[in-house]
Protein backbone atom coordinates (compact mmCIF):
# COMPACT_ATOMS: atom_id res chain seq x y z
CA UNK A 1 0.00 0.00 0.00
CA UNK A 2 2.69 2.25 0.67
CA UNK A 3 4.28 2.57 -2.26
CA UNK A 4 1.24 3.44 -3.95
CA UNK A 5 0.47 6.53 -1.86
CA UNK A 6 1.60 9.87 -3.29
CA UNK A 7 2.60 11.30 0.01
CA UNK A 8 5.72 11.67 2.15
CA UNK A 9 3.77 11.12 5.39
CA UNK A 10 5.09 7.58 7.32
CA UNK A 11 1.85 5.55 6.99
CA UNK A 12 0.98 2.43 9.30
CA UNK A 13 1.57 -0.77 7.47
CA UNK A 14 -1.06 -2.40 5.79
CA UNK A 15 -0.22 -6.12 7.55
CA UNK A 16 -0.26 -3.83 10.89
CA UNK A 17 -4.20 -2.94 9.64
CA UNK A 18 -4.68 -6.13 8.84
CA UNK A 19 -3.96 -7.82 11.57
CA UNK A 20 -6.19 -5.63 13.83
CA UNK A 21 -8.91 -6.26 11.53
CA UNK A 22 -8.69 -10.27 12.37
CA UNK A 23 -8.65 -9.21 15.73
CA UNK A 24 -12.05 -7.57 15.47
CA UNK A 25 -13.04 -10.95 13.66
CA UNK A 26 -11.87 -12.95 16.77
CA UNK A 27 -13.20 -10.48 19.78
CA UNK A 28 -16.87 -10.67 18.29
CA UNK A 29 -16.68 -14.85 18.49
CA UNK A 30 -14.92 -14.42 21.92
CA UNK A 31 -17.73 -12.42 22.93
CA UNK A 32 -20.38 -14.79 21.25
CA UNK A 33 -19.07 -17.17 23.47
CA UNK A 34 -19.47 -15.94 26.52
CA UNK A 35 -23.39 -15.57 25.84
CA UNK A 36 -23.85 -12.27 23.40
CA UNK A 37 -25.73 -13.35 20.21
CA UNK A 38 -27.12 -11.45 17.38
CA UNK A 39 -29.69 -10.29 19.01
CA UNK A 40 -28.22 -9.41 22.29
CA UNK A 41 -25.38 -7.33 21.43
CA UNK A 42 -22.72 -6.36 24.16
CA UNK A 43 -22.52 -2.62 23.90
CA UNK A 44 -20.21 0.17 23.60
CA UNK A 45 -20.53 3.82 25.23
CA UNK A 46 -17.91 6.26 23.39
CA UNK A 47 -17.83 9.59 25.44
CA UNK A 48 -15.52 12.30 23.28
CA UNK A 49 -13.96 15.55 24.49
CA UNK A 50 -12.46 18.40 22.44
CA UNK A 51 -12.54 19.39 18.64
CA UNK A 52 -13.98 17.97 15.71
CA UNK A 53 -10.76 16.01 14.76
CA UNK A 54 -11.41 13.82 18.20
CA UNK A 55 -14.92 13.49 16.79
CA UNK A 56 -13.61 12.01 13.83
CA UNK A 57 -11.54 9.96 15.56
CA UNK A 58 -14.06 8.38 17.93
CA UNK A 59 -16.15 7.77 14.91
CA UNK A 60 -13.04 5.73 13.87
CA UNK A 61 -13.37 3.85 17.65
CA UNK A 62 -16.58 3.33 17.09
CA UNK A 63 -16.15 1.61 13.44
CA UNK A 64 -13.66 -0.81 15.12
CA UNK A 65 -16.35 -1.50 18.09
CA UNK A 66 -18.76 -2.46 15.38
CA UNK A 67 -16.71 -4.53 13.64
CA UNK A 68 -15.55 -6.36 17.27
CA UNK A 69 -19.71 -6.93 17.52
CA UNK A 70 -20.38 -4.55 19.67
CA UNK A 71 -23.19 -1.96 19.52
CA UNK A 72 -23.71 1.42 21.07
CA UNK A 73 -26.17 2.11 24.04
CA UNK A 74 -26.99 5.30 25.98
CA UNK A 75 -25.62 4.53 29.12
CA UNK A 76 -22.10 3.89 30.60
CA UNK A 77 -23.99 1.12 32.58
CA UNK A 78 -25.57 -0.69 29.71
CA UNK A 79 -22.02 -1.18 28.18
CA UNK A 80 -19.55 -3.74 28.11
CA UNK A 81 -17.35 -1.20 26.69
CA UNK A 82 -16.42 2.53 27.36
CA UNK A 83 -13.58 4.37 25.54
CA UNK A 84 -13.11 8.05 26.86
CA UNK A 85 -11.63 10.04 24.29
CA UNK A 86 -9.99 12.89 25.91
CA UNK A 87 -8.53 16.93 25.35
CA UNK A 88 -5.95 18.71 26.58
CA UNK A 89 -6.53 21.76 25.03
CA UNK A 90 -7.05 23.65 28.26
CA UNK A 91 -7.48 22.55 32.13
CA UNK A 92 -11.06 22.58 32.16
CA UNK A 93 -11.05 19.80 29.53
CA UNK A 94 -8.76 17.55 31.65
CA UNK A 95 -10.92 18.63 34.85
CA UNK A 96 -13.89 17.19 32.98
CA UNK A 97 -12.58 14.41 31.72
CA UNK A 98 -10.92 12.89 34.96
CA UNK A 99 -14.17 13.58 36.39
CA UNK A 100 -16.47 11.45 34.11
CA UNK A 101 -13.28 8.33 34.02
CA UNK A 102 -13.27 8.55 37.97
CA UNK A 103 -17.48 8.06 38.25
CA UNK A 104 -16.52 5.16 35.83
CA UNK A 105 -15.20 3.54 39.02
CA UNK A 106 -18.64 2.51 39.80
CA UNK A 107 -19.65 1.12 36.86
CA UNK A 108 -16.66 -1.38 37.13
CA UNK A 109 -17.76 -2.15 40.71
CA UNK A 110 -21.69 -3.31 39.12
CA UNK A 111 -20.17 -5.32 36.65
CA UNK A 112 -16.32 -6.69 36.81
CA UNK A 113 -16.20 -7.42 33.24
CA UNK A 114 -16.47 -3.76 31.69
CA UNK A 115 -13.64 -3.12 29.58
CA UNK A 116 -12.93 0.64 29.65
CA UNK A 117 -10.20 2.62 27.98
CA UNK A 118 -9.23 5.78 27.41
CA UNK A 119 -7.75 7.55 24.57
CA UNK A 120 -7.16 10.86 22.99
CA UNK A 121 -4.84 14.21 23.51
CA UNK A 122 -5.19 14.11 27.55
CA UNK A 123 -3.61 10.36 27.66
CA UNK A 124 -0.75 11.25 24.59
CA UNK A 125 0.90 13.15 27.71
CA UNK A 126 2.96 10.91 29.87
CA UNK A 127 2.05 12.59 32.69
CA UNK A 128 -1.68 12.23 32.43
CA UNK A 129 -0.73 7.88 31.43
CA UNK A 130 1.13 7.84 34.48
CA UNK A 131 -1.94 9.37 36.77
CA UNK A 132 -4.40 7.22 34.74
CA UNK A 133 -1.97 3.92 35.47
CA UNK A 134 -1.53 4.56 39.25
CA UNK A 135 -4.74 6.90 40.26
CA UNK A 136 -7.36 4.72 38.34
CA UNK A 137 -7.07 1.03 38.66
CA UNK A 138 -9.67 0.26 37.29
CA UNK A 139 -8.83 1.58 33.94
CA UNK A 140 -7.75 -1.53 31.52
CA UNK A 141 -5.86 0.61 28.83
CA UNK A 142 -4.90 3.73 27.69
CA UNK A 143 -3.62 4.52 24.48
CA UNK A 144 -1.90 7.75 22.84
CA UNK A 145 -3.09 9.62 19.80
CA UNK A 146 -0.71 7.58 17.36
CA UNK A 147 -1.85 4.39 18.49
CA UNK A 148 -5.51 4.36 17.71
CA UNK A 149 -5.47 1.76 15.04
CA UNK A 150 -4.29 -0.96 17.99
CA UNK A 151 -7.78 -0.39 19.60
CA UNK A 152 -8.25 -4.14 18.68
CA UNK A 153 -5.49 -5.36 20.02
CA UNK A 154 -5.78 -3.60 23.37
CA UNK A 155 -9.39 -5.21 23.83
CA UNK A 156 -8.55 -8.13 23.43
CA UNK A 157 -5.90 -8.34 25.88
CA UNK A 158 -8.32 -7.22 28.46
CA UNK A 159 -10.96 -8.94 27.59
CA UNK A 160 -8.83 -12.51 27.69
CA UNK A 161 -6.96 -10.72 31.48
CA UNK A 162 -3.70 -9.42 29.94
CA UNK A 163 -2.26 -7.04 31.69
CA UNK A 164 -3.15 -3.35 31.84
CA UNK A 165 -1.39 -0.96 29.30
CA UNK A 166 -0.83 2.29 28.88
CA UNK A 167 0.40 2.75 25.01
CA UNK A 168 2.73 5.60 24.57
CA UNK A 169 3.53 4.77 20.62
CA UNK A 170 5.22 8.11 20.11
CA UNK A 171 5.13 7.48 16.55
CA UNK A 172 2.34 9.23 14.82
CA UNK A 173 1.50 7.55 11.36
CA UNK A 174 -1.31 8.06 8.68
CA UNK A 175 -3.61 4.76 9.41
CA UNK A 176 -6.02 4.05 6.27
CA UNK A 177 -8.41 1.57 6.26
CA UNK A 178 -9.89 1.46 9.62
CA UNK A 179 -13.83 1.64 9.67
CA UNK A 180 -15.52 4.69 10.74
CA UNK A 181 -19.21 4.31 12.29
CA UNK A 182 -20.49 7.81 11.96
CA UNK A 183 -23.44 9.21 14.35
CA UNK A 184 -25.07 11.04 11.38
CA UNK A 185 -24.56 9.89 7.95
CA UNK A 186 -25.84 13.31 6.31
CA UNK A 187 -23.10 15.14 8.41
CA UNK A 188 -19.25 13.53 7.99
CA UNK A 189 -16.18 14.47 9.28
CA UNK A 190 -13.39 13.59 6.82
CA UNK A 191 -9.58 14.00 8.24
CA UNK A 192 -7.14 15.31 5.61
CA UNK A 193 -4.26 15.79 7.29
CA UNK A 194 -3.31 15.29 11.11
CA UNK A 195 -0.85 17.10 13.25
CA UNK A 196 0.74 20.28 13.56
CA UNK A 197 3.87 22.17 12.69
CA UNK A 198 3.19 25.35 14.11
CA UNK A 199 3.77 25.41 18.36
CA UNK A 200 2.12 28.59 18.90
CA UNK A 201 3.54 29.42 22.13
CA UNK A 202 0.06 28.70 24.30
CA UNK A 203 -1.21 25.13 22.29
CA UNK A 204 -0.52 21.37 23.42
CA UNK A 205 -1.56 20.36 20.02
CA UNK A 206 1.65 19.96 18.20
CA UNK A 207 2.77 17.96 21.39
CA UNK A 208 0.25 15.43 21.33
CA UNK A 209 -0.99 14.85 17.38
CA UNK A 210 2.79 15.05 16.20
CA UNK A 211 3.74 16.64 13.12
CA UNK A 212 1.70 17.65 10.07
CA UNK A 213 0.70 14.46 7.46
CA UNK A 214 -1.27 14.52 4.89
CA UNK A 215 -3.32 11.66 3.59
CA UNK A 216 -3.11 11.08 0.13
CA UNK A 217 -5.80 12.83 -2.33
CA UNK A 218 -6.62 9.43 -3.35
CA UNK A 219 -7.48 7.97 0.05
CA UNK A 220 -9.48 11.26 0.81
CA UNK A 221 -11.13 11.06 -2.70
CA UNK A 222 -12.00 7.73 -2.13
CA UNK A 223 -13.63 8.44 1.54
CA UNK A 224 -15.44 11.30 0.10
CA UNK A 225 -17.75 9.53 -2.06
CA UNK A 226 -17.88 6.69 -0.17
CA UNK A 227 -19.64 9.33 2.57
CA UNK A 228 -21.72 10.87 -0.57
CA UNK A 229 -23.06 7.50 -1.43
CA UNK A 230 -23.76 6.72 2.45
CA UNK A 231 -25.50 10.03 2.12
CA UNK A 232 -23.50 12.46 3.45
CA UNK A 233 -24.65 16.38 2.67
CA UNK A 234 -22.37 18.40 4.84
CA UNK A 235 -19.09 17.38 4.83
CA UNK A 236 -16.41 19.00 6.76
CA UNK A 237 -12.53 18.85 6.07
CA UNK A 238 -10.40 18.72 8.91
CA UNK A 239 -7.10 18.66 10.25
CA UNK A 240 -5.53 21.31 12.68
CA UNK A 241 -4.27 23.74 9.41
CA UNK A 242 -6.41 22.75 6.72
CA UNK A 243 -4.00 25.36 4.41
CA UNK A 244 -0.84 23.86 4.78
CA UNK A 245 -2.88 20.48 3.27
CA UNK A 246 -0.51 18.73 0.37
CA UNK A 247 3.05 20.43 1.80
CA UNK A 248 3.99 17.14 2.35
CA UNK A 249 3.42 15.74 -1.06
CA UNK A 250 4.21 18.42 -2.91
CA UNK A 251 1.53 18.38 -5.71
CA UNK A 252 -1.48 19.48 -4.63
CA UNK A 253 -2.63 21.70 -1.77
CA UNK A 254 -6.06 22.40 -0.49
CA UNK A 255 -7.41 24.76 -2.87
CA UNK A 256 -7.09 21.85 -5.36
CA UNK A 257 -8.28 18.91 -3.04
CA UNK A 258 -11.58 20.90 -2.47
CA UNK A 259 -11.91 21.63 -6.01
CA UNK A 260 -11.34 17.85 -6.66
CA UNK A 261 -14.03 16.99 -3.80
CA UNK A 262 -16.54 19.36 -5.44
CA UNK A 263 -16.47 17.63 -8.74
CA UNK A 264 -17.92 14.53 -7.65
CA UNK A 265 -21.68 14.00 -8.41
CA UNK A 266 -23.77 14.50 -5.51
CA UNK A 267 -25.45 16.81 -3.85
CA UNK A 268 -23.40 18.63 -0.74
CA UNK A 269 -21.97 21.16 0.68
CA UNK A 270 -17.91 20.99 1.72
CA UNK A 271 -16.77 22.87 4.63
CA UNK A 272 -13.63 23.11 6.21
CA UNK A 273 -11.66 23.54 9.41
CA UNK A 274 -9.13 25.25 10.93
CA UNK A 275 -7.25 27.82 8.87
CA UNK A 276 -3.92 29.43 10.09
CA UNK A 277 -4.37 32.82 8.78
CA UNK A 278 -0.17 32.42 7.80
CA UNK A 279 -1.25 30.14 5.50
CA UNK A 280 -4.93 31.33 4.15
CA UNK A 281 -3.88 31.47 0.28
CA UNK A 282 -5.54 33.41 -2.82
CA UNK A 283 -6.30 29.89 -4.46
CA UNK A 284 -8.36 28.39 -1.55
CA UNK A 285 -10.05 32.27 -1.21
CA UNK A 286 -10.61 31.79 -5.17
CA UNK A 287 -12.03 28.43 -4.76
CA UNK A 288 -14.54 29.39 -2.10
CA UNK A 289 -15.64 32.58 -4.65
CA UNK A 290 -15.95 29.83 -7.53
CA UNK A 291 -16.89 26.56 -6.03
CA UNK A 292 -20.81 26.25 -5.40
CA UNK A 293 -20.54 23.50 -3.43
CA UNK A 294 -17.98 25.10 -1.01
CA UNK A 295 -19.88 26.90 1.57
CA UNK A 296 -18.95 30.68 1.95
CA UNK A 297 -17.97 30.00 5.66
CA UNK A 298 -14.50 30.73 6.74
CA UNK A 299 -13.36 29.78 10.24
CA UNK A 300 -9.78 31.64 10.56
CA UNK A 301 -9.02 31.83 14.08
CA UNK A 302 -6.93 35.43 14.75
CA UNK A 303 -6.42 34.89 18.70
CA UNK A 304 -5.17 38.44 19.49
CA UNK A 305 -5.28 41.55 17.94
CA UNK A 306 -2.41 42.75 19.20
CA UNK A 307 0.94 42.44 17.58
CA UNK A 308 3.07 41.99 20.58
CA UNK A 309 0.90 39.57 21.60
CA UNK A 310 0.24 37.70 18.35
CA UNK A 311 4.65 37.83 18.29
CA UNK A 312 4.72 36.44 21.82
CA UNK A 313 2.33 33.48 20.88
CA UNK A 314 3.85 32.57 17.69
CA UNK A 315 1.53 33.19 15.37
CA UNK A 316 3.93 34.55 12.88
CA UNK A 317 1.64 37.28 11.25
CA UNK A 318 0.75 40.49 12.37
CA UNK A 319 -2.82 41.99 12.91
CA UNK A 320 -2.62 44.50 10.22
CA UNK A 321 -1.89 40.85 7.90
CA UNK A 322 -4.68 39.44 9.30
CA UNK A 323 -7.03 42.53 7.68
CA UNK A 324 -5.59 42.11 4.86
CA UNK A 325 -6.84 38.83 3.99
CA UNK A 326 -10.06 39.61 5.86
CA UNK A 327 -10.62 42.29 3.24
CA UNK A 328 -9.52 39.84 0.26
CA UNK A 329 -11.83 37.59 1.53
CA UNK A 330 -15.22 40.08 1.67
CA UNK A 331 -13.71 41.36 -1.69
CA UNK A 332 -14.40 38.03 -3.37
CA UNK A 333 -16.40 36.30 -1.12
CA UNK A 334 -18.91 39.35 -0.44
CA UNK A 335 -21.66 38.01 1.63
CA UNK A 336 -18.72 35.41 3.57
CA UNK A 337 -19.55 33.97 7.39
CA UNK A 338 -16.62 35.22 9.34
CA UNK A 339 -15.20 32.94 12.76
CA UNK A 340 -12.85 33.29 14.84
CA UNK A 341 -10.72 31.74 17.97
CA UNK A 342 -9.61 34.46 20.79
CA UNK A 343 -8.14 34.13 23.90
CA UNK A 344 -8.31 36.19 26.77
CA UNK A 345 -5.38 37.04 28.94
CA UNK A 346 -2.29 35.77 27.48
CA UNK A 347 0.73 36.46 29.54
CA UNK A 348 1.78 39.78 29.64
CA UNK A 349 -1.43 40.91 28.49
CA UNK A 350 -1.74 44.91 29.28
CA UNK A 351 -5.23 46.66 28.81
CA UNK A 352 -3.95 48.40 25.68
CA UNK A 353 -3.47 44.49 23.85
CA UNK A 354 -6.64 43.87 25.24
CA UNK A 355 -8.08 46.98 23.47
CA UNK A 356 -6.14 46.29 20.20
CA UNK A 357 -8.46 42.51 20.65
CA UNK A 358 -11.40 44.28 20.54
CA UNK A 359 -10.73 47.03 17.57
CA UNK A 360 -9.96 44.14 15.67
CA UNK A 361 -13.16 42.44 16.85
CA UNK A 362 -15.03 45.30 15.82
CA UNK A 363 -13.36 45.73 12.53
CA UNK A 364 -13.75 42.40 11.35
CA UNK A 365 -17.13 41.98 12.57
CA UNK A 366 -17.67 38.13 12.70
CA UNK A 367 -20.41 36.17 12.90
CA UNK A 368 -19.57 34.61 15.88
CA UNK A 369 -16.23 33.99 17.83
CA UNK A 370 -15.16 31.29 20.60
CA UNK A 371 -13.15 33.03 23.05
CA UNK A 372 -11.25 31.53 26.08
CA UNK A 373 -9.43 32.34 28.93
CA UNK A 374 -5.64 31.64 28.44
CA UNK A 375 -5.14 28.06 30.71
CA UNK A 376 -1.43 27.07 31.15
CA UNK A 377 -0.48 23.44 29.42
CA UNK A 378 2.33 21.79 30.43
CA UNK A 379 5.82 22.06 28.26
CA UNK A 380 4.76 24.60 26.46
CA UNK A 381 6.43 27.92 26.44
CA UNK A 382 3.50 30.29 26.97
CA UNK A 383 3.48 28.57 30.45
CA UNK A 384 6.48 29.43 31.70
CA UNK A 385 6.22 33.33 30.70
CA UNK A 386 6.34 36.15 32.86
CA UNK A 387 3.11 38.38 33.69
CA UNK A 388 0.34 35.50 33.80
CA UNK A 389 -2.62 37.51 34.17
CA UNK A 390 -5.10 37.52 37.32
CA UNK A 391 -8.08 35.57 36.80
CA UNK A 392 -10.11 38.39 38.04
CA UNK A 393 -8.95 40.47 35.00
CA UNK A 394 -8.98 37.68 32.55
CA UNK A 395 -12.82 36.74 33.53
CA UNK A 396 -13.73 40.57 32.79
CA UNK A 397 -11.99 41.22 29.63
CA UNK A 398 -13.74 38.19 28.78
CA UNK A 399 -17.07 39.39 29.83
CA UNK A 400 -16.09 42.43 27.82
CA UNK A 401 -15.38 40.89 25.06
CA UNK A 402 -18.49 38.76 24.51
CA UNK A 403 -20.63 41.53 25.30
CA UNK A 404 -19.37 43.32 22.38
CA UNK A 405 -19.53 40.28 20.34
CA UNK A 406 -22.61 39.54 21.21
CA UNK A 407 -24.14 42.89 19.60
CA UNK A 408 -22.20 42.43 16.52
CA UNK A 409 -23.73 38.54 16.70
CA UNK A 410 -26.81 39.93 16.78
CA UNK A 411 -26.58 43.07 13.88
CA UNK A 412 -24.94 40.88 11.71
CA UNK A 413 -27.44 37.93 11.90
CA UNK A 414 -30.18 40.46 10.69
CA UNK A 415 -28.82 40.07 7.26
CA UNK A 416 -30.49 36.85 6.54
CA UNK A 417 -34.08 38.06 7.44
CA UNK A 418 -36.11 38.09 4.64
CA UNK A 419 -33.40 35.81 2.71
CA UNK A 420 -34.64 32.39 1.65
CA UNK A 421 -32.11 30.25 2.14
CA UNK A 422 -31.32 26.57 1.24
CA UNK A 423 -30.72 24.61 4.57
CA UNK A 424 -29.90 20.72 5.88
CA UNK A 425 -32.36 19.77 8.51
CA UNK A 426 -30.10 18.46 10.94
CA UNK A 427 -32.46 17.27 14.13
CA UNK A 428 -34.88 18.10 16.67
CA UNK A 429 -34.62 21.47 18.22
CA UNK A 430 -32.69 20.89 21.70
CA UNK A 431 -35.35 23.59 23.10
CA UNK A 432 -37.94 22.78 21.46
CA UNK A 433 -39.31 19.62 20.10
CA UNK A 434 -42.09 20.87 18.32
CA UNK A 435 -39.17 22.65 16.08
CA UNK A 436 -36.46 21.39 13.86
CA UNK A 437 -32.74 22.94 13.85
CA UNK A 438 -31.27 23.42 10.44
CA UNK A 439 -27.94 24.87 9.22
CA UNK A 440 -27.17 26.98 6.28
CA UNK A 441 -24.54 28.91 5.08
CA UNK A 442 -23.96 30.79 8.21
CA UNK A 443 -22.93 28.89 10.98
CA UNK A 444 -26.09 29.82 13.44
CA UNK A 445 -28.64 27.45 13.73
CA UNK A 446 -32.17 27.88 11.80
CA UNK A 447 -35.02 26.84 14.04
CA UNK A 448 -38.31 25.85 11.89
CA UNK A 449 -41.83 24.89 12.63
CA UNK A 450 -41.71 20.82 11.45
CA UNK A 451 -43.87 20.72 8.27
CA UNK A 452 -41.99 17.28 8.40
CA UNK A 453 -38.78 17.87 6.71
CA UNK A 454 -36.77 14.69 6.89
CA UNK A 455 -34.12 14.90 8.92
CA UNK A 456 -30.56 14.69 6.58
CA UNK A 457 -32.07 16.34 3.73
CA UNK A 458 -32.68 20.18 2.73
CA UNK A 459 -35.36 22.09 2.53
CA UNK A 460 -35.79 25.89 1.84
CA UNK A 461 -36.45 28.52 4.76
CA UNK A 462 -37.24 32.26 4.60
CA UNK A 463 -35.70 33.55 7.41
CA UNK A 464 -38.50 35.34 9.75
CA UNK A 465 -36.40 36.60 12.59
CA UNK A 466 -32.65 36.87 13.98
CA UNK A 467 -31.39 37.21 17.62
CA UNK A 468 -27.83 36.67 18.73
CA UNK A 469 -27.03 33.07 18.43
CA UNK A 470 -30.11 31.63 16.29
CA UNK A 471 -31.89 32.56 12.70
CA UNK A 472 -35.66 31.70 12.85
CA UNK A 473 -37.24 30.57 9.65
CA UNK A 474 -40.54 29.51 7.83
CA UNK A 475 -40.68 26.04 5.46
CA UNK A 476 -40.91 27.16 1.72
CA UNK A 477 -40.38 24.33 -0.06
CA UNK A 478 -39.51 20.86 1.26
N1 LIG B 1 -5.62 24.40 15.04
C1 LIG B 1 -6.62 25.31 15.31
C2 LIG B 1 -7.30 25.23 16.65
C3 LIG B 1 -6.75 24.47 17.73
S1 LIG B 1 -7.37 24.54 19.30
C4 LIG B 1 -6.04 26.67 15.08
O1 LIG B 1 -4.87 26.86 15.06
O2 LIG B 1 -6.81 27.58 14.93
C5 LIG B 1 -8.75 25.58 19.27
C6 LIG B 1 -8.58 26.87 19.97
O3 LIG B 1 -8.32 26.68 21.34
C7 LIG B 1 -7.42 27.71 19.50
O4 LIG B 1 -7.68 28.39 18.32
C8 LIG B 1 -7.20 28.64 20.66
O5 LIG B 1 -8.00 29.79 20.55
C9 LIG B 1 -7.68 27.82 21.84
N2 LIG B 1 -6.55 27.42 22.70
C10 LIG B 1 -5.51 26.63 22.38
N3 LIG B 1 -4.67 26.50 23.43
C11 LIG B 1 -5.21 27.22 24.44
C12 LIG B 1 -4.80 27.49 25.78
N4 LIG B 1 -3.67 27.01 26.28
N5 LIG B 1 -5.60 28.27 26.54
C13 LIG B 1 -6.75 28.79 26.03
N6 LIG B 1 -7.17 28.57 24.79
C14 LIG B 1 -6.41 27.80 23.98
FE1 LIG C 1 -2.34 24.87 18.21
FE2 LIG C 1 -1.35 26.79 16.74
FE3 LIG C 1 -1.32 24.29 15.83
FE4 LIG C 1 -3.63 25.59 16.03
S1 LIG C 1 -1.91 26.14 14.68
S2 LIG C 1 -3.20 23.52 16.69
S3 LIG C 1 -3.33 26.84 17.83
S4 LIG C 1 -0.18 25.08 17.58
FE1 LIG D 1 -8.37 18.92 22.26
FE2 LIG D 1 -6.71 17.37 21.01
FE3 LIG D 1 -8.59 18.63 19.67
S1 LIG D 1 -6.19 18.77 22.62
S2 LIG D 1 -8.93 20.48 20.86
S3 LIG D 1 -8.92 17.09 21.20
S4 LIG D 1 -6.55 18.13 18.96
Amino acid sequence: MTNEIRTAAPHVEEAVIERQRQLCETIEKELMQRGFSEENRPGYYIQTFGCQQNEADSERMAGLAWMMGYRPVSEPDAAQLILVNTCAIREHAEKKALSIIGGYKHVKEKNPDVVIGVGGCMVTQSHRADQLKNSYPYVNFSFDTGALHLLPELIYSALTGGRRQFVSSDTYAVAEGIPSHQEKPYKAWLSIMYGCNNFCSYCIVPYVRGRERSRAPEAILEEARRLIDGGAKDITLLGQNVNSYGRDIGSIDIAGLMRQICALPGDFRLRFMTSHPKDASDALIAAMAEEEKIVPHFHLPVQSGSDEILRRMNRKYTSGEYLSIIEKLKKSVPDVSLTSDIIVGFPGETDADFQATLDIISAVRYDAIFSFIYSPRKGTPAATMEGQVPKEISSRRFEQLLALQHDISRERNQRFVGRTVRALCEEVSKTDPDKMTARAASPRPIHFENNGVPIGEYCDLEIVSADTFSLYGKLINK
